[in-house]
């Protein structure tokens, strides 16, 4: 009953003769957020490049509900259920909010199939709202809104289409403080909705506040896993730098 979203069974990845990722292995199950840490050059990206379909694994099994999965693209990543967010937004600046929730897969309505922006507008504004997405409106442009409601954007967009998982790669290391709070809320909101979440960030005091689990990097290396109520701020920095005090 209880069977994890996702899981990863002894994943590695090389890049030619430079192992980005050896013997990875997590669970991530609905409703969940793993915060994924390490320094620099650990293998988070890469990671997942490699859940979302972008790079395929040089070994090692990807299990969706269970049933073992391939993407040979990020597009089947997608039709599974399976978003990203990036730091750097994938957002096209010219184009209001609402046509951005959409990109690529507009509904369309009617014999001759027009794009049903009437539909699209709705929706947005009721995504919007539910993860309290702070935006003027769903017909405002891009390019007219702060770092943090774009941020906040990608996240509703992310959140629209995914079923199962939202994979969020350091989503607000170009922040402020008081967007990152914001985004931070539009992510317990993602957590609400019962979608199992993998979180990449430098911020310690932000995997705290967010994270049931953490799992530690070290130069592709999985170091550990922990549950966050059972570890604190020391443990996990002498996990990443390998230094114990
Ligand atoms: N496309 C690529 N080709 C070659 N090497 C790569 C590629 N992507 C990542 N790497 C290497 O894999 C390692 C892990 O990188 P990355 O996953 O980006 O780390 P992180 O996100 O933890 O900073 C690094 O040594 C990096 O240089
Ligand atoms: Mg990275």
């Amino acid at each position: 009953m209880d069977t994890p979203v996702l899981q990863l069974k002894n994943i590695h990845k090389s890049f030619g003769g430079v192992t980005a990722i050896q013997d990875f292995s997590l669970d991530l199950k609905a409703g969940e957020v793993v915060a994924l840490v390490g320094d620099n050059g650990a293998g988070k990206s890469t990671l997942i490049k490699i859940i979302s379909g972008v790079h395929g694994p040089t070994s090692g099994e990807i299990l969706l509900d269970g049933a073992p999965a391939s993407f040979p693209d990020a597009s089947v990543a997608r039709e599974r259920g399976i978003e990203v967010v990036y730091q750097d937004l994938a957002l096209a600046d010219q184009q209001p909010v609402y046509m951005n929730l959409f990109l690529g897969r507009e509904p369309v309505k009617g014999p001759l199939r027009l794009i049903d922006r009437g539909r699209m507008i709705a929706e947005t504004e009721k995504l919007v709202k539910e993860l309290d997405v702070r935006i003027p409106s769903a017909k405002v442009t891009i390019r007219d809104l702060s770092g943090g409601q774009r941020q906040g954007v990608a996240i509703a967009r992310a959140t629209h289409w995914a079923r199962k998982l939202v994979l969020l790669d350091e989503p607000t290391a170009a922040l402020g403080v008081a967007e990152t709070a914001r985004v931070e809320s539009t992510i317990q909101a993602l957590k609400a909705r019962n979608l199992a979440i993998l979180i990449i960030s430098h911020s310690l005091d932000q995997v705290f506040r967010l994270s049931d689990r953490i799992c530690v990097l070290r130069r592709g290396q999985q170091i550990g896993v922990r549950k966050t109520s059972d570890t604190n701020k020391n443990e996990i920095v002498a996990m990443i730098t390998g230094v114990s005090e």
